[in-house]
């Protein structure tokens, strides 16, 4: 079995390479929804039914045992509600018929928990991401002493997928200006696409903030995850494979996966 991991779009690629890099022996699949992205701005019921729609895919097509949901906005306004509803109901079936259960695993707790170990913690993200609160709610059930900032940065992931550097850089300054007073301890990149400039909020925030990076937690917390549940890791296939399925293949798209997952990447065409 695989490891399936998605996205709304390509800014999982980044979390996905960590992963592989850290975890090369498994063998995974990508997903990103290319079609329907951005995510960061639809209702919670689109974001629901399009994220089950993708993970369903995953499970049933591609044989994952387990999925990593990479998309924060994702997993802050769908998750909780697809374990709830969709995953119990898919695994109570898989039981009657005699086969094993599949997970779902987010990227908020993860980057929660980190975020956790804080006084004080600035967190960036999409629209919607920041809008439902999930990071603040989640940070306040582990650590209640911990005092959450937030701002949303729309603009960011669009010039991200331009290749769009010096506005890009202009939009980072603009987005953490009001995080520079707060005296933060750490900001939490809350989307898939901003460990891209990690270096560059870092330089805006100065050495005394850390900046929580998915790409650098989702890797070790699966690793962890996986040595407390061996009875997935003992599901999964070991033959250094990887695949990346998306809902729309454009020029541009093959470009970001191949600047972002590696030269040789041929993202496949598939229908959710
Ligand atoms: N993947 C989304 C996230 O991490 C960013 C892109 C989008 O808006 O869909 O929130």
């Amino acid at each position: 079995m695989r490891i399936g991991i998605f996205d709304s779009g390509l800014g999982g690629l980044i979390i996905a390479k960590a992963t592989r890099k850290a975890m090369p022996e498994y063998d995974y699949v990508y997903l990103g929804d290319t079609k329907r992205v951005p995510y960061g701005n639809r209702s919670h019921e689109a974001v629901y039914e399009f994220t089950k729609e993708a993970v369903n895919y995953l499970f049933k097509k591609e044989n994952c045992a387990i999925v990593i949901i990479a998309c924060n906005t994702s997993s802050a306004r769908a998750l909780r509600r697809i374990q709830q509803e969709y995953l119990v109901n898919y695994n109570h079936t898989r039981k009657i018929m005699g086969e094993s259960e599949r997970k779902i695993l987010g990227v908020l707790i993860p980057t929660a928990e980190e975020c956790a170990k804080y006084k004080r913690v600035g967190i960036l993200g999409t629209l919607g991401t920041i809008n439902s609160n999930t990071f603040p709610k989640e940070i306040k059930k582990i650590n209640k002493k911990t005092i959450v900032f937030q701002n949303p940065t729309p603009m960011l992931v669009p010039l991200i997928e331009e290749g769009e550097k010096v506005l890009a850089k202009q939009f980072i300054k603009k987005y953490l200006k009001p995080f520079l007073n707060k005296k933060l301890d750490a900001v939490a990149l809350g989307c898939t696409h901003y460990p891209f400039y990690k270096n560059e909020i870092k330089k805006v925030l100065g050495k005394k903030v850390r900046v929580i990076s998915q790409d650098e937690i989702i890797p070790k917390k699966l690793k962890n995850y996986f040595a407390r549940h061996p009875e997935i890791e003992k599901k999964l296939a070991k033959n250094r494979k990887a695949k990346i399925l998306v809902t729309d293949i454009t020029p541009n798209i093959k470009k970001l996966s191949q600047k972002w997952f590696g030269k040789n990447t041929r993202p496949e065409l598939i229908h959710l």
